[in-house]
Order: structure tokens, then sequence, then C-alpha cells
């Protein structure tokens, strides 16, 4: 478990920090990912877009792509190198800003790319597809290959789109299946791919497998990455593409929060619950949105969610009005109290880039620590808030 380098006790809660030292190592990881088959990395904006680390990021990996306008220009201003977008729909208007920013395009399907085909000479243009081949279960949320996805293109899709409006100036082709997973559930998704599209890899130059590949986490089967990788490398001669986002600032930041009250629960045989300055509805929306429990410094996930391994349970929840705002129950081998510092891990990832000021809650601070030390990098203030209602 990768721990704070800094003093969780002299920032401004709540905030996030990323770490320079952790960023950097997953970096090196998907950098001999690069060295080792040729293929070409671009940071997932929609994970992690804390621009003030791309510079570092920029010395690793090929570039940036976009899920909307605002993060296309962002990767363009701020990360230089490679910069691709992906809609599942794009919008005239937007399309003609969009033009001025990214490079590589890839279209929801055959049809769309006709749609826009005219304004984009000089852009490489390719398209989603969809094996509708899933490896994950429990988040259909999280999962493209779901019953009914809109999601790129099946192959019948495909091909009815091919035979009316055919595959000129479509180079590539791009799929994006899986969620937080190992290699092997890219190898099975790469089969199902190449039995269904082999036949129109040929007439490519490039393939990209998308994000969802959690290459940076301990136990991750790189050597079965690189097989794949080098398969299509070799087989149709392609440039593949890996899209990371969760992987890249994987376990690289904290989210640090202070202990405002606690709720004695003895009185209604209830677990005592502690209120945090920080919400899960509002500063880690994926919490309730996966939903998951996210690791906290010196304590242990209680399975229930009320009794836990060491002495001391808390429901933690946040400072909101929602019922739903709970973070989840913990134990802690002392009892908590009010001004106690509490340590969220892996919160570099869908956090800053994801976060609302629902009940108008402020926005955590975003500081970044290099050699130890954490430097405020960003402050919110009312005007943020008010700005955009
Ligand atoms: C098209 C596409 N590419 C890349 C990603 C990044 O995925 P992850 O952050 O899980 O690596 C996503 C995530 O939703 C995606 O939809």
């Amino acid at each position: 478990m990768r721990t704070p380098t800094f003093d969780i006790n002299i920032v401004d809660t709540p905030c996030y920090v990323t770490e320079e030292k952790y960023l950097r190592q997953n970096a090196e990881i998907l950098r001999a990912v690069k060295e080792r088959t040729g293929c070409k990395i671009l940071l997932a904006q929609k994970a992690f877009s804390m621009y003030s680390t791309y510079p570092l990021l920029r010395e690793y990996l090929d570039g940036s792509t976009a899920s909307g306008l605002y993060e296309a220009r962002l990767g363009r201003e701020f990360f230089g190198g490679e910069a691709h977008v992906y809609s599942p729909a794009y919008d005239m208007r937007q399309l003609k800003e969009l033009i001025n920013y990214a490079d590589h395009f890839v279209f929801n399907s055959v049809r769309q790319y006709d749609m826009f085909r005219s304004f984009l000479s000089g852009k490489e243009c390719g398209v989603r597809v969809n094996p509708r081949f899933s490896t994950q279960e429990g988040h259909e949320i999280y999962d493209p290959c779901a019953k009914n996805s809109r999601l790129g293109q099946t192959i019948a899709s495909f091909e009815n789109d091919v035979s009316k409006y055919g595959l000129d100036g479509i180079t590539g082709l791009h799929f994006h299946t899986l969620c937080e997973q190992d290699s092997d559930a890219l190898k099975a998704t790469a089969e199902k791919v190449e039995r269904q599209f082999g036949k129109y890899l040929g007439g490519m130059s490039w393939i990209n497998f998308g994000g969802g590949h959690h290459i940076t986490r301990d136990g991750y089967d790189i050597d079965t990455l690189c097989e794949v990788i080098e398969h299509f490398r070799d087989k149709y001669s392609l440039t593949v593409y890996l899209e990371p986002g969760e992987a890249v600032a994987l376990n690289a930041g904290f989210l640090v929060s202070t202990v405002l009250d606690v709720i004695d629960g003895a009185a209604d045989n209830e677990p005592d619950k502690a209120i945090l300055d920080v919400s899960a509805a509002c500063h880690m929306p994926d919490v309730l949105e996966m939903p998951y429990r996210p690791m906290l410094l010196d304590s242990e996930l209680s399975p229930s969610g009320n009794v836990g391994e060491k002495k001391y349970s808390y429901i933690l929840g946040g400072p909101t009005c929602l019922a739903g705002d709970v973070i989840g129950g913990y134990s802690f081998s002392h009892p908590l109290k009010a001004g106690d510092r509490l340590v969220f891990c892996d919160m570099a990832i869908y956090s800053m880039c994801k976060n609302n000021t629902f009940n108008g809650m402020p926005l955590p601070a975003i500081y970044y620590a290099k050699n130890g030390k954490a430097e405020e990098i960003k402050r919110f203030s009312y005007e943020d808030f008010i700005r955009r209602i």
C-alpha cells in the first residue's frame, strides 16, 4: 500500500494530494510497455486531468485522449503530443472547434464519420467497434458491452454501414470494453474483436485497445498485455494504442479529511457515526456510483459496514443533506474524535475531474507532493460555485 510522503497534518482539509513519486512510478511501468512493444500510450483525461502534472507525464506518454471539447482543448494546450478524441455523437458546432485541438477522431459509427468526413481532411479517423463481449460482472454502468449498449458498432451494424458508406478515409478501429481489468480479459476481448473485425484490419494502420487496463496494479500480467499488442502489431502491421486513465494515476493520490463530529450510536443500538469534511456525493462520486468503499489509511474496511476487525467501528459520512452520503463502515484501533485526520487512498483518479458542489459544498483544494512536501496548486472559492449556476 502506498502511503503519503508528506505531512498529513500541515495541509488544509479537505484536499486532494497527488504524489509525484507515485505518478512517476506508474509512468515508468507504462513506458516499459511502450519500449517493449512499440505501442503508443495516451492519457485518458476523463480519469485524471490535473494538468500541472502533464509535463511529467509527457516525458513518458505519447499524448492524451479526450471525451469532450474541453478535455480536447486541455490536452492540446497542456499535454502536447498526439491528441485523440472520441464521442458517441459529434455535434457540428463542437466538431468545428475540435478540429483545432485533436488530430485523431474516433467515431461511434461509419455513418457518423460519413456525416462529418468533409471537415476532416488531414485528420486520422477511426471507428469504435463493439464486440459485445462482456468480461466484467456487476457494474453494468461501466460495461460498454452490456445489452443495448450505444457505444461502438457491432459487426452487423458496422457491415451494414460499410456497405452503404464504404471505408474510405477510415484508418483505424477502436474498442473500449474493460474496467479495472487484467490482461486475460483484454486477450479474450481482442480474440473476439479479431474474429469479428479481423478481415478489415489489413486495410487499417492503427488499432486502439481503449482503457480499463489496470497495468500499474500489483500483480497485473504485463507479459500477456505485451503478447496481445505484439500479435496485432506483427500480424496486421498496426500501430497499437492504449488509452488508460486509471492506470496512469492509480494509487498516486490521497484525499485528506478531518473528522467534524462523532455521533454516539449506543442509545439507538446503532454503530457510532463520524461526520467528515469530505462528502462521498461531492468529492468522491465513484464511491456511490460504482459503488465501492475506498481504502482508508490506518484502518480496516469493515466487511459488514458496521462491525470491524479493530476495536472502534464507525460509519463515515459526509456533511451534505443526502441520506446516502455515506463512505462506508471502518474500524480503528483508537476512538475517533473531532479534529482527527483521515486519509482516503487512491483518490487521484475520477475524483478531481468528477467532483461537484452539491449543497454548496466547497471543493477540496488540490496539492502536489514532491520530495516529501505538499504544495498547494489550487484553492476554490464561492466564485467557482456561483459561476456555474
Ligand atoms: C473510450 C474510453 N477510453 C479510455 C477510458 C479510460 O478508462 P480507465 O480510466 O478505466 O483506464 C474510458 C473510460 O471510461 C473510455 O470510455
